[in-house]
């Protein structure tokens, strides 16, 4: 059989504007980056604690191989469990105040692995419209009849709940923050719903993760509601420097999650040094909170400056500032002319974002200077006159 099809394929997508190459980071995941062997000023990272090319990380990673080796061996059930899983899922625990917690090997398998393990034909799940791709994913591969309902919407999850009245299990499912929008889920009101309704929350905490909460623990920590959500799920990847994810939650759930799911039983456990630089990036959200203060102050200037500047931001509540476009093949150009100025901020484009609604997703780090900040603004300012800020289409 011929493969043409791939030619074709890729000929759509380069037809259509959205085309995608991977570009090539030579050094270590800083405030800069060496792209293509020059050097830009990084807003295009979920670093946001600057903790990915930290030493206390990097000190731990190299312990834990003379220690226990490279590899894990074998998944978890199997005899890949090993110290620093059980170490690390004691201290997630502790980190997100619930009973229990569980590693995935990502964030994606773990909401793959949720969402099809917790629900099934016969339930009915409510997702947000903006929600990832890994929840959105899930919800396919449950089988349970999925409503989404519009972007942080109230009314519209009430009306779903009420029309999921004879499902077996209503679940809910939303991001705390959103990954390209940067605005917070109003989680209060949706727990209110859901106890309402009978209905269970699974809520991604991937980018609230070490950013919100005294200690770093998420947006459910910082509203006190651990005890009033079914899943806090995150990533290790973004925040807390390093790669993976967990499920936070009741013993039972976990449990449940060890024999029945997926994305978890048929899959090689994470590496030993994997696990180490997480339990060394939970230390340091919880003992420096000045790096979130540091990343608040950073996110202020960055937003001020822009919107000075006369940019259309979107209502960002956290380091994701997303500076609206509209038209893809605009969005990229855009980016492209940051980047020609030594400013990386990646242009989003669909399927990523609805059609329509490509935007620059700009992230601030706590590392990010004040001189790398002024800098950038001057960039964004010269780039201004070439592309007006009245940008939407
Ligand atoms: C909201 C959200 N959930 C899940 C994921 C997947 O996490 P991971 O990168 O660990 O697979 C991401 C990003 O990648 C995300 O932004």
């Amino acid at each position: 059989m011929r493969a043409d099809f791939l030619d074709s394929e890729l000929k759509e997508i380069k037809d259509a504007g959205l085309y995608r190459q991977l570009r090539l980071v030579g050094g270590d995941q800083g405030p800069t980056l060496l792209l293509g062997g020059r050097e830009v000023i990084n807003f295009s990272s979920n670093n946001y604690l600057g903790l990915a090319n930290h030493p206390a990380l990097a000190a731990a990673a190299k312990a834990a191989i003379d220690r226990f080796g490279c590899g894990s061996g074998a998944s978890r059930l199997i005899s890949g469990n090993m110290t620093l899983h059980e170490e690390l899922e004691a201290k997630l625990a502790k980190f997100k105040n619930t009973e229990a917690a569980l590693v995935f090997n990502s964030g994606f398998q773990a909401n793959i692995g949720l969402l099809s393990t917790l629900t099934g034909k016969g339930d009915a799940i409510l997702s947000d419209a903006l929600n990832h791709a890994s929840i959105i994913d899930g919800c396919r591969l449950s089988k349970a009849q999925t409503s989404v309902y519009a972007h942080c919407d109230l009314d519209a999850l009430e009306a779903g709940l009420k029309q999921a009245a004879s499902a077996r299990r209503r679940l809910i499912v939303t991001e705390t923050i959103f990954s390209m929008d940067g605005d917070q889920a109003p989680l209060r009101e949706i727990v209110e719903l859901a106890e309402k309704y009978e209905a269970l929350v699974m809520v991604d905490e991937a980018h609230g993760t070490g950013v919100f909460g005294a200690n770093g623990a998420g947006v459910v920590a910082e509203l006190g509601l651990a005890s009033r959500v079914l899943v806090q799920m995150g990533t290790l990847g973004k925040a807390l420097g390093g790669f993976g994810a967990y499920v936070a939650g009741s013993r039972a759930l976990c449990d449940l999650l060890i024999n029945r799911c997926r994305s978890f039983v048929f899959t090689t456990a994470l590496p030993p040094a994997v696990m180490a630089m997480a339990l060394a990036a939970i230390d340091l959200v919880e003992s420096e909170p000045q790096r979130r203060d540091a990343l608040r102050g950073n996110c202020q200037k960055l937003k001020h400056g822009l919107s000075q500047l006369g940019f259309e931001l979107g209502k960002s509540e956290s380091p994701i500032l997303p500076l609206l476009v509209g038209d893809a093949a605009r969005c990229m150009a855009l980016s492209a002319a940051l980047l020609d100025r030594g400013v990386f901020a990646q242009g989003i484009r669909p399927p990523t974002v609805p059609a329509g609604t490509s935007r620059l997703r700009i992230t601030s780090m706590a590392t990010h200077s004040d001189v790398q900040i002024e800098r950038a603004l001057k960039v964004f300012e010269e780039v201004k006159r070439q592309w007006p800020p009245t940008t939407t289409s």
